[in-house]
């Protein structure tokens, strides 16, 4: 096995190749003046499995080419197994059809992958993990919310609130609650499917001067997270923190959510920025070696 840092992934991919012990290759990548991608192996992977590390933040298209072109280029330099590792899965959140005449592009991406010679696919805490079992090659998803919420117990937060925006990401707060061992609950939250608009239903949740961790599976415009701030500062909540896997963080999302009262922010190198201080690297070699 060798790990094939993707330049999108390249810190983390580093990681992971020092505690699995394993030989890294790195990946030469440009774009070209009219925009074109261009990769290359800087390194053998005969005979290997090449495990690749992209992450398919933004920008999406362009790093999801990149991980097409470096898994062909993988296989076509005679890897035996292409696996790739992509902690925040892009398109995952089409993952069936809301409104007639929408695609359900995440299938879209799997199909993408398998034709440029991916035959395995990890990735973390994908929004719902049932859309796996229709990628045409095994693919599975590891959680690392209870990472987040270690780093949550060794400041001093044990027994916190853990919060999940809504019905869908309780089972993140459970995972969250094991490790913190207080009390868990969900808020309701709505999306209007044409303009995006978020909508949390206060409800009565027993948070009045409790310290509350808002867990999700991805911050992107932090409208879920200011809007549950809200509803918390009514309900008379004491501090509020959030975590994440992916801190996409668009525009001024983290200005706006500490702007609403929260602490702090915590994401993990999922997508890599100054709130990624949960690094994925032992989750993924620990699966890798399973
Ligand atoms: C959607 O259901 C996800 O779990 C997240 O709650 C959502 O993607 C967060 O998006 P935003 O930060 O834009 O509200």
């Amino acid at each position: 096995m060798k790990i094939v840092l993707g330049p999108a992934s390249a810190q983390l991919g580093e990681k992971i190749a020092e505690l699995l012990h394993l030989e890294k290759v790195p990946v030469t990548f440009k774009t070209f003046p009219d925009g074109e991608n261009y990769v290359r192996l800087e390194g053998s992977v005969q005979n290997e499995e090449a495990v690749i590390v992209q992450t398919t933040s933004p920008p999406q298209d362009s790093r999801l080419l990149q991980l097409a072109l470096i898994a062909d280029a993988a296989k076509r330099n005679g890897a035996e197994r292409v696996t790739a590792v992509v902690p925040y899965l892009a398109y995952a959140r089409q993952d069936r059809v809301f409104l007639q005449g929408e695609t359900v592009s995440i299938e879209v991406v799997a199909r993408m992958l398998k034709a440029a010679g991916v035959d395995r696919l990890m990735t973390v805490n994908v929004h719902q993990e049932g859309i796996l079992g229709r990628f045409p090659f095994p693919a599975k998803t590891v959680s690392s919310i209870p990472l987040l919420a270690e780093h949550f117990k060794h400041k001093g937060l044990e027994k916190a609130f853990a919060l999940a925006p809504d019905e869908g990401a309780m089972h993140i707060a459970e995972e969250a609650k094991a490790v913190l061992g207080g009390e868990c609950g969900y808020l309701e939250k709505q999306r209007d499917r044409y303009t995006g608009q978020i909508s949390v239903e206060k409800k009565s949740l027993d948070v009045k001067g409790k310290t509350v961790v808002i867990f999700d599976d991805i911050i992107s415009t932090g409208g879920t997270i200011v809007a549950a701030a809200k509803i918390l500062k009514e309900l008379g909540v004491g501090k509020v923190y959030t975590a994440c896997a992916h801190p996409l963080l668009i525009g001024d999302a983290e200005k706006r959510i500490l702007e609403a009262g929260v602490e702090e922010v915590v994401g993990t190198d999922s997508v890599p920025s100054h709130v990624s201080k949960v690094s994925l690297a032992p989750l993924i070699a620990a699966e890798l070696v399973r």
